[in-house]
């Protein structure tokens, strides 16, 4: 295999360990993009998990963070918070990862909805400059992407584009270019057609009959967001009606 001489992907697959306790009637093995996990390569470079809300982006990328080390609530791999939530899944416990020889140096794991408990940690340990807390939403971020990630990392983001304008999410997109340049792995669950234009990537598509690979184009968010924006005043007719 090529694969087993270059160092990224860092984590190249994952599956169910065959011994794991499933219950298909419960969460998480409920959904099936869990239940048909299987082999789940990732590309070197960016791997994005799109799908309709709902079918399993964050329950997986949230395994697979725990599966590698970071805490639940999300940071770097020194972020431990000292609570927990209750509203972890346990799935990581029942994932398989076949990982590369060399490990990452650097590391962070974006769950959208946690990200003011990060920010209020970093600001306990001491940041420098400016504090994260003193920062809008997409002004933070945008500092994390640019001058906390390292390079040499595994990044795993959960809907980034949530802090973004559409402007920044186009200096996101090179801010991760260059961060893949310098040797790092991405794993980002999205709904930005903007992001996910980045080329070097695999699209995994997370529906009722599991995950797929799907090409850029043939994606909803981009369908959809083209036809919307070149025929926005007929489909709002068809959408709001004629009064
Ligand atoms: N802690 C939990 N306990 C039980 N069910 C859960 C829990 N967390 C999520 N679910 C359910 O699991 C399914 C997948 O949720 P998940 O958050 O992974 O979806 P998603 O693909 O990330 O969606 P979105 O695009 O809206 O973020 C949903 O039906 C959700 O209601
Ligand atoms: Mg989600």
């Amino acid at each position: 295999m090529s694969n087993t001489l270059s160092a990224r992907p860092y984590l190249q697959e994952i599956s169910i360990r065959p011994d794991a306790d499933i219950d298909l009637n419960s969460y998480p093995f409920s959904i099936p993009a869990v239940q048909e996990l299987n082999f789940l390569k990732f590309h070197p470079d960016v791997t994005f998990f799109v799908g309709e809300n709902g079918s399993g982006k964050s329950t997986i990328l949230e395994a697979i963070a725990l599966a590698m080390g970071f805490g639940p609530e999300g940071g770097s791999k020194n972020v431990q918070l000292l609570y927990t939530t209750d509203s972890v899944s346990p799935l990581h416990a029942s994932l398989k990862l076949r990982k590369s020889f060399r490990k990452p140096t650097d590391g962070y794991f974006l769950r959208a909805e946690s990200f003011f408990n990060v920010a209020t940690y970093m600001d306990a340990i001491g940041t420098p400059d400016r504090s994260l807390h003193a920062c809008s939403h997409g002004e933070a971020f945008m500092q994390l992407l640019i001058n906390k990630f390292r390079g040499n990392g595994l990044y795993l983001l959960d809907e980034p584009e949530a802090a973004l304008s559409p402007n920044r999410q186009l200096a996101a997109l090179s801010a991760i270019h260059q961060l893949v340049q310098n040797e790092s792995q991405f794993i980002i669950a999205t709904h930005s057609p903007i992001l996910l234009a980045y080329p070097n990537a695999k699209i995994l598509q997370f529906d009722g009959t599991g995950i797929a690979e799907v090409a850029y184009e043939d994606t909803e968010h981009f369908a959809i967001t083209r036809d919307f924006l070149n025929h926005y005043p007929r489909r709002l007719e068809q959408l709001l009606g004629d009064e």
